[in-house]
């Protein structure tokens, strides 16, 4: 396990699993980050992946305004729902079970979330998430994510070798929670659903290490093969992907803001007692086209 790093006031310290880190500094608040310290926090989210703060007390314009120091922010997807967004806050993608006036306040239910990336079905898929914990249930609704570098180093060099330039289907079809998406046709033909292909293993725009790229399970399909064909490498490929060894689980608190690099991880969520109110607010940072090479 890596070892706790501080950088000015700030304290790094490494969950110790397959990702993550907690970031903390006495009376730390992101709303007045300063620019070294936000420059500390830019190179441990690269290194760790996925970094946890907690106690935080931020309005959406503070999320939007922290969320701003990492790039431009991508629209929301529409909600299942037809909802389109948060009154005046179209950056705002709201995961929620609550029920206001028969119309649910946001997507995903309490159900579980299937591994995905988010946003993957475009051609630029974001290259952050943040979430923000405005209310969170007793029990239930943790959070994995799942290291893709480590899924990639963890595969026979023969598998490596065979999945060396080919690309991906990513479905556009369904959310994570199994929902169609607005505007979309339920298909479940990864030969004709819709999605933008992405190559399987592409180099981090940053980082330069190459890792695994799925996206989602569901409708997903290797460019130019058979269909059965593509199912098994899928398969065998996920195998490797979702092994708790690559992943760290989060158990959320209110206040909490998750930050995650949307290139290199996955995450899933537990399901949680739908008689329970879960709430939190999410901004994607715009993205580059997924590297080829
Ligand atoms: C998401 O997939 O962005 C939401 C994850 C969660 O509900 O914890």
């Amino acid at each position: 396990m890596r070892p706790t790093v501080r950088v000015e006031s700030l304290q790094i310290i490494p969950t110790g699993a397959g990702a993550g880190a907690e970031v903390s500094a006495p009376d730390f608040a992101l709303n007045r980050i300063t620019e070294v310290q936000f420059e500390a926090l830019y190179r441990a989210w690269l290194d760790h992946l996925v970094l946890l703060v907690r106690g935080q007390h931020l309005s959406d314009d503070d999320l939007i305004a922290f969320s701003r120091r990492f790039g431009q922010l991508d629209w929301a997807p529409i909600q299942e729902s037809g909802r389109r967004f948060v009154e005046g806050h179209p950056e705002l993608y709201v995961v929620s079970n609550v029920i206001e006036n028969g119309v649910p306040i946001g997507s995903l239910g309490a159900g579980e979330a299937a591994w995905h990336t988010d946003m993957s079905y475009q051609e630029r898929p974001p290259k952050a998430s943040i979430l923000y914990a405005l209310e969170v249930p007793p029990g239930g609704g943790d959070t994995w994510f799942c290291n893709m570098y480590r899924a990639y180093g963890s595969l026979p060099a023969a598998l490596r070798e065979r999945i060396a330039g080919m690309r991906l289907k990513h479905d556009a079809t369904y959310n994570s929670g199994g929902y169609v998406r607005q505007g979309s046709i339920a298909v479940d033909d990864p030969l004709t659903s819709a999605g933008v292909y992405h190559p399987l293993a592409p180099v981090h725009p940053e980082t330069g290490r190459r890792m695994l790229y799925l996206g989602r399970r569901r409708n997903a399909y290797i460019d130019g093969l058979p269909l059965a064909e593509s199912e098994a490498l899928l398969d065998e490929l996920w195998s490797y992907a979702a092994r708790q060894e690559h992943s760290w689980r989060h158990q959320w608190q209110k206040g909490d803001l998750v930050l995650w690099d949307n290139r290199c991880t996955m995450h899933r969520r537990d399901s949680f007692d739908s008689a329970s109110r879960r709430i939190l607010h999410r901004t994607q940072i715009q993205g580059e086209t997924v590297p080829s090479a």
